[in-house]
């Protein structure tokens, strides 16, 4: 069996010390050892996007990701983006237009949402079909899905 190794990691603007093994994925870390149980696994192979966070400003998989590979980056989950007890855009856009149901695919579809919108606050339909065209929903038939996101888009350009 492999030693393990520390690795320090910046997980919505938190800085954690882990102890992992070298081909520990971010997911697992994020889920098991950090408790950050928002981000889900689905597929396991890059497939489903359930497992989306935010690194560096870009969506990953974080089950095609090595831990190792996020030292030094910026990583936010689904946890990190409520703020002082008041939801994200996202999150209340996503529950006004009933964009989920089982839910499963939601944390990952909203983390792809949010670096949409962080890059481009105005999006069309079509880029907002893109943004998300690696996240799979087996419920909802993304109609909702993609009516959330626009009208969280222009909520938060309402705020600016
Ligand atoms: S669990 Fe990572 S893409 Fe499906
Ligand atoms: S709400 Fe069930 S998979 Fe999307």
């Amino acid at each position: 069996m492999s030693e393990k190794i520390s690795l320090q990691l910046k997980v919505n603007g938190r800085d954690y010390t882990v102890r992992v093994a070298p081909n520990a994925r971010l997911l697992d870390v994020l889920r098991d050892e950090l408790m950050l149980t928002g981000t889900k696994e689905g597929c396991g192979i890059g497939e489903c996007g359930a497992c989306t966070v935010i690194m560096d400003g870009q969506a990953v998989n974080s089950c095609l990701v090595l831990a190792a590979a996020a030292e030094g980056k910026e990583i936010i989950t689904i946890e990190g983006l409520e703020q002082d007890g008041r939801l994200h855009p996202l999150q209340e856009a996503f529950i006004k237009h009933n964009a989920l149901q089982c839910g499963f695919c939601t944390p990952g579809m909203i983390m792809s949402a949010k670096a949409l919108l962080d890059k481009n606050p105005h999006p069309t339909r079509a880029a907002i079909r893109a943004a998300i065209a690696g996240n799979l929903c087996r419920c909802t038939g993304y109609e909702q899905i993609v009516a959330a996101i626009e009208d969280a888009a222009t909520h938060m350009a309402g705020r600016e």
